[in-house]
């Protein structure tokens, strides 16, 4: 709740906890129970279903998830499988209302990634604790806190932010630093502290801040150390935070970011993603073909993965992308060829770039482990 500037600082924000899944099942069953005394109402929803209803209205409160569920309700006089899209779609615009954070559904698969093999594996062998974080406590284990993903532009870092809640069944909650700052000063902390919040009434969720560096830039003294002030908070945050709440930060370039981030116990493991080798980048050429309705068998991805030595994989779908528009404008099909030439024609960044990709790769060989 907002209050005026002149009120503020007579009034003291108490946070209450969020309702559990308990008050959400009770309030299913009474919003149930009112309707159908004036309609016929019909659930046909399955114990599991059910459960995935409830799971996707954590964060929201009790107000705003009876006005959801009524209006899903009350539309159709049913309560189905489709309800669930309505709460997700419901919760996005509740999630985004603040303007900091973008609200992702658990959605993506891992099938769309190639490789970061290493990661996964991290991500799989932790997958039960995530599902069963009582169990695990018993057992000796907490909640995982975090990772930290350098690498390439280009690469898949944020690809594997979505490969997290893929593999974890977990909404991720995005956090863009470029709105962080765009507002007047005084505003950004608690824009930031509030977004914080969010999240941790959302547990167990994935906060994802991307491009850490561009949030927390070390050495910018130009705004008023407003940035110094966010980074002591999120810091100080990350420390004490509660509930299972799992962050991923991504960077691209280690030179501007607060080297904090990097101290031994913030984050569980730093990854670094590099370039795709030969036979991933013949499988990131598959998956954008088959993304365009292409038959890949059709084209040979061994030679295409050979011709693209440096590529990442936001280049190689490019060529794929570049591809389809020169075919189309030529009323042809899209071709090896084709797809050889559009290679031959692209500097990659780790060309253009070298040096940069060569001094990022020699810091992450003894302080990062290897995602692909
Ligand atoms: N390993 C990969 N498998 C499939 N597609 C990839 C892979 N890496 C990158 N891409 C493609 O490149 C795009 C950009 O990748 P992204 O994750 O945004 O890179 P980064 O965050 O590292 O800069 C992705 O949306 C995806 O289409
Ligand atoms: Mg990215």
């Amino acid at each position: 709740m907002e209050f005026p500037e002149t009120l503020r600082r007579l009034v003291t924000t108490v946070q209450l906890p969020g309702p559990g899944e308990e008050d959400y099942r009770d309030l299913i069953s009474q919003i149930i129970r009112d309707v159908s005394r004036r309609r016929h109402v019909e659930v046909a929803l399955s114990q599991d279903e059910l459960d995935i209803l409830v799971r996707h209205m954590r964060g929201l409160t009790l107000l705003e998830a009876e006005k959801i569920l009524t209006k899903a309700i009350i539309e159709d006089g049913r309560l189905t499988v489709d309800d669930i899209r309505h709460v997700i779609d419901a919760k996005k615009s509740v999630v985004e209302r603040e303007g900091l954070l973008e609200y992702y559904p658990v959605e993506a698969t891992l099938d769309s990634i190639a490789d970061l093999a290493t990661l996964k594996a991290w991500l799989a062998k932790r997958r039960e604790v995530v599902a069963r974080p009582e169990k695990a406590e018993e057992f000796g284990l907490t909640f995982p806190r975090g990772v930290l993903l350098l690498g390439v532009p280009g690469c898949g870092k944020s690809l594997s932010a979505k490969a997290v809640a893929a593999e974890w069944r977990l909404p991720l909650l995005k956090l863009d630093p470029s709105n962080l700052y765009n507002k007047y000063i005084g505003e950004s902390e608690r824009n930031f502290k509030r977004a914080m919040e969010a999240a941790e009434r959302m547990a167990p969720v994935v906060p994802w801040i991307d491009e850490l560096e561009k949030a927390f830039a070390s050495g910018g003294s130009e705004d008023g150390g407003v940035s110094q002030r966010i980074l002591g908070s999120f810091l100080s945050w990350m420390q004490d935070r509660n509930g299972d709440v799992f962050i991923v930060a991504t960077a691209n370039d280690i030179s501007r970011l607060p080297p904090e981030f990097l101290r031994k116990g913030r984050f569980d493991e730093i990854f670094f993603v590099d370039l795709p080798d030969q036979k991933t980048r013949s499988e990131i050429f598959r998956i954008h073909l088959s993304n365009r309705g292409k038959a890949a068998e059709e084209f040979d991805l061994t030679e295409l993965g050979a011709a693209s030595s440096g590529f990442s994989g936001s280049e190689i779908e490019e060529v794929v992308v570049s591809g389809l528009y020169g075919a189309f404008s030529e009323g042809s099909a899209v071709t090896t060829e084709a797809l050889l030439a559009e290679i031959s024609q692209t500097r990659p960044l780790s060309v253009t770039m070298s040096e940069k990709v060569e001094s990022l790769r020699a810091w992450a060989r003894d302080r990062a482990v290897m995602a692909n």
